[in-house]
C-alpha cells in the first residue's frame, strides 16, 4: 500500500544578506509542520534553499568586488549553518545555481514557449531591485516607490520576453473558485482575487541588461527573470526531469509556506506557469504575517534586525522556537520584543512546564526512591486529567490541520496548567504522611509522570531539545526518540521505570539583569553575525571536541571599541530597580549620563569621584526608562558574587583613550 505523502516548501532565501529572526520564522514554522506530519506517518519531504540569481545579487557582488558566485557561496554556507543551529529538519536544500536547476528552468521556459505563451517585445516600466519586481507606473507609490517595500524603483527599458499571463486570468479565477482552500488564509485569497479581477498583464520574464541568471534557452543574450527561475525550484527539489517516480510521489506540493508579501508570485504567477506548462497545481499556499519590530518591519537599513544566533546563545534554541510558534497568530503580523520572549520563558517554560517536571521527579525520588509507581486506587481527579489529555490532543490536531501552531501550543499549555492543578488537588505531600495512602500516592505520581510523557511527545513537532530532556528525566529517552503522534494516548508509561536527576530544563531569566548586561533594550543592541563568522560556526559544529578553543578577534575589531576614562560626578539609584544606578560622568569637556547595573556592589556615594573606564561609543539605549549613553567597565567573578569597576593606577585626565 502506498504511504501517505506530504511535500512542504519554504521560500528559497535571497543570499543577499544575513537572515534575521523574521526569516527564521517561515522556516521554523515549516519545520514544525514537517515534524508533525512525519510523526503522523506521512512520508514527508521538506524543501528549502536559496534564490541566488538576479540584479540584487549581481550588484552586491559588484560592490564587494567579487564574482556573484563567490558572493553567494559565502552567504549560503552561513544560511546552512543557521538552519543547522536551529535544527531545521529539511530533506533537501536547493541552490538555484545548481546544474539540476538550470535544466528544469530552461525546460519549463521552452515548454511554455513552444505552447505559444511566450513572445518577444520591449519592456518599458519600473523595477524594484530589492523585491526583484516589475511595476507599472500606475502601481507605484508616491516618488516612484515600490508599493511592496516602499523603496525607490528604477526606470527600465529593454528588449524582453513576455509570458502571456493575461490569457489565463479566467482559468485562474475558475481554479480558485473550485479550490477555495488553495489560498490561505481567507483574507489573502480575497486580495489575490481582487488583484486578478483588476486585470492581469503579461509578465516580463527575461532580462537583457543582466548577466547573472539562467540563460534563455532560445536566446543567449537574455537571462530568465529571477522569479520565473526561483519558483521552479519547487520542481527541481523533487527531481523533476531526473526521477519520475520520485517526482510523481510528491508533486503536486501539499503546502507552499510563504510570507504574505510574496503571495502574488506564489498564487498567481506560479499556478499560471504550471497551467501553461501542463503540470498539476499545488494544493495549498499559506501566506503568514510578518514578525515586526516596534519601529516597523525588520530591515538592515533601519538597523533593527535581530540575529537568531545571538538569541539562541542568550536563551537557548527551544525558547526561541517556542516564542516564534506560540506568540504569533499564524497568518497575522506580530511584534517582536525581547521582553515578551523573556516573559514566555519565565512563565510558560520555566514556571508551568519546568516546575511541573521538577516537582514530579522530586516527588518520585522522595516517596518512591526514584521508581515510577504503579497506578493504584483512583482519586476524584484522575478521570478529568485523562479526559483533558485526550481532548487536548484532539484539539491540537484540529489546530494543526489549519496550521494554527500557536493555538495548538496554547491548548497544550492549558493541559500543562491542568496537570499542575492536579498536584494541588491531590496534595501528594499529605498523602505521603499516611502509609495507608501510599497506593493512592502511587496513582497520583504515575498520572503526573504519564501526563508529562504525553506533553513531551506532543511537544516533539515544536521543540527539539525539551522532549528529550523530559524523556531523559523520566528515564524513557530511547522511547521518546521513537514516539509518534499516536503515542500521545494515555497509559503507555511503564511503572517500574527509574527516573533520573531533576535539573531545571528552563532556568528563569532575570529581565533586569539581562538588559543591564546587554546595555539596553535587546532590539537596540542585537547585531547580525558577519557571514565570515559562518565558517567559524560551522567548523565549531564539526569540531565539538575542540569546543574550548579560544575565539580570537583581530586588532581592527578591537579598535572599533572606543574606551575612555570618565569621572563619576553623581550617582543615584533608579526607582523600582535593585540593580541599576543612574550615573553622571565627565568625559573630557563632555558630561554624559549612563546606566550601570552595579547597585548591588556600590552605594551611589562610593562611586562619586572615581575615575572609571567606559565604552564611549556604545549605542544609546533606554534602560528602565532612563537614557544611557555608554557603559562602565567592571570585572566580576563567574558567580557574580564580587564585582569591581575598572579604575586607573595613575591619575589621567578624563577623556583619555584606553587602548
Ligand atoms: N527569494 C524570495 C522567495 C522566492 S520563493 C520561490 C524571497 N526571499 S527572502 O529571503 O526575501 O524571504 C524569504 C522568506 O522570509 C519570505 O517568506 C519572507 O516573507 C520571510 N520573511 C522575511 N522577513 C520577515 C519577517 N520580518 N517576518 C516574517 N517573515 C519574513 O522572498
Amino acid at each position: 500500500m502506498n504511504k501517505k505523502t506530504f511535500y512542504i516548501t519554504t521560500p528559497i532565501y535571497y543570499p543577499s544578506d544575513k537572515l534575521h529572526i523574521g526569516h527564521a520564522y517561515t522556516t521554523v514554522a515549516a519545520d514544525a509542520i514537517a515534524r508533525y506530519k512525519r510523526m503522523n506517518g506521512y512520508d514527508t519531504f521538506f524543501l528549502t534553499g536559496t534564490d541566488e540569481h538576479g540584479q540584487k545579487i549581481e550588484r552586491k557582488a559588484q560592490e564587494k568586488g567579487v564574482t556573484p558566485k563567490e558572493y553567494v557561496d559565502e552567504i549560503v554556507s552561513w544560511i546552512k549553518n543557521l538552519w543547522r543551529e536551529l535544527k531545521i529538519s529539511y530533506d533537501d536544500f536547493i541552490r538555484t545555481t545548481e546544474e539540476r536547476h538550470y535544466k528544469v528552468v530552461q525546460h519549463i521556459f521552452k515548454t511554455i514557449y513552444e505552447k505559444g505563451d511566450i513572445y518577444k517585445s520591449e519592456y518599458e516600466g519600473w523595477y524594484c531591485t530589492p523585491c526583484e519586481t516589475f511595476w507599472t507606473e500606475r502601481q507605484l507609490e508616491e516618488g516612484n516607490c515600490c508599493p511592496d517595500c516602499g523603496r525607490p524603483t528604477e526606470k527600465m527599458k529593454e528588449e524582453s520576453y513576455f509570458f502571456k499571463m493575461s490569457k489565463y486570468a479566467d482559468q485562474w479565477l475558475k481554479f480558485i473558485e473550485e479550490n477555495p482552500d488553495f489560498i490561505q488564509p481567507e483574507t489573502r485569497r480575497n486580495e489575490m482575487i481582487n488583484f486578478v479581477k483588476q486585470g492581469l498583464e503579461d509578465l516580463c520574464i527575461s532580462r537583457s541588461s543582466l548577466k547573472w541568471g539562467i540563460p534563455v534557452p532560445i536566446d543567449e543574450d537574455h537571462v530568465i527573470y529571477v522569479w520565473f527561475d526561483a519558483l521552479s525550484n519547487y520542481l527541481t527539489g523533487i527531481k523533476y526531469l531526473e526521477d519520475d517516480e520520485f517526482f510523481n510521489k510528491y508533486w503536486p506540493a501539499d503546502l507552499h509556506l510563504v510570507g504574505k508579501e510574496i503571495m502574488r508570485f506564489h498564487t498567481i504567477q506560479w499556478p499560471i506557469m504550471l497551467m501553461s506548462a501542463g503540470l498539476p497545481l499545488p494544493k495549498k499556499v499559506f501566506g503568514h504575517g510578518w514578525l515586526i519590530m516596534k519601529d516597523g518591519k525588520m530591515s538592515k537599513s533601519k538597523g533593527n534586525v535581530v540575529d537568531p544566533l545571538e538569541l539562541k546563545k542568550d536563551f537557548g534554541l527551544d525558547a526561541i522556537r517556542y516564542y516564534l510558534l506560540r506568540e504569533m497568530t499564524f497568518g497575522s503580523d506580530g511584534t517582536y520584543s525581547t521582553e515578551a520572549l523573556i516573559q514566555r520563558i519565565n512563565s510558560d517554560l520555566a514556571n508551568d512546564l519546568g516546575n511541573l517536571l521538577n516537582r514530579t521527579i522530586a516527588m518520585v525520588r522522595k516517596y518512591f526512591n526514584g521508581v515510577i509507581p504503579e497506578a493504584g486506587p483512583a482519586t476524584d481527579f484522575d478521570e478529568d486529567l485523562q479526559v483533558t489529555a485526550k481532548r487536548t490532543i484532539a484539539k491540537m490536531e484540529k489546530s494543526m490541520d489549519v496550521l494554527q501552531m500557536n493555538v495548538a501550543l496554547e491548548e497544550l499549555w492549558n493541559f500543562i496548567r491542568r496537570t499542575n492543578k492536579y498536584i494541588d488537588e491531590t496534595c501528594p505531600w499529605i498523602l505521603a504522611k499516611d502509609e495507608a495512602k501510599k497506593p493512592v500516592l502511587g496513582t497520583v505520581l504515575y498520572n503526573l509522570c504519564e501526563a508529562l510523557r504525553i506533553i513531551a511527545v506532543a511537544l516533539k513537532p515544536f521543540l527539539v531539545e525539551t522532549p528529550f530532556k523530559i524523556g531523559e528525566q523520566l528515564g524513557i529517552l530511547p522511547d521518546m526518540e521513537t514516539y509518534q503522534w499516536e503515542d500521545t494516548r494515555w497509559g503507555l508509561l511503564k511503572p517500574g521505570t527509574m527516573v533520573q536527576g531533576s535539573k531545571p530544563i528552563f532556568p528563569r531569566i532575570d529581565m533586569e539583569e539581562y538588559f543591564a548586561k546587554k546595555g539596553g533594550a535587546f532590539e537596540d543592541v542585537a547585531n547580525a553575525v558577519e557571514p565570515q563568522k559562518v565558517k567559524k560556526e560551522a567548523s565549531r559544529e564539526q569540531n565539538k571536541d575542540k569546543k574550548d578553543q579560544k575565539e580570537y578577534i583581530t586588532f581592527e575589531e578591537f579598535q572599533k571599541i572606543d574606551l575612555r576614562v570618565a569621572k563619576v560626578l553623581e550617582a543615584e539609584r533608579i526607582e523600582g530597580s535593585s540593580k541599576l544606578l543612574k550615573v553622571q560622568v565627565e568625559v573630557g569637556e563632555e558630561k554624559r549620563q549612563l546606566v550601570a547595573g552595579i547597585a548591588k556592589y556600590y552605594k551611589p556615594e562610593e562611586l562619586v569621584g572615581k575615575k572609571v573606564v567606559i565604552v564611549y561609543n556604545m549605542k544609546p539605549a533606554k534602560i528602565f526608562g532612563v537614557e544611557s549613553n555608554g557603559m562602565i567597565l567592571a570585572a566580576s567573578t563567574d558567580d557574580d558574587s564580587l564585582l569591581a569597576v575598572t579604575t586607573l593606577d595613575k591619575d589621567l585626565p578624563t577623556g583619555s583613550k584606553v587602548r
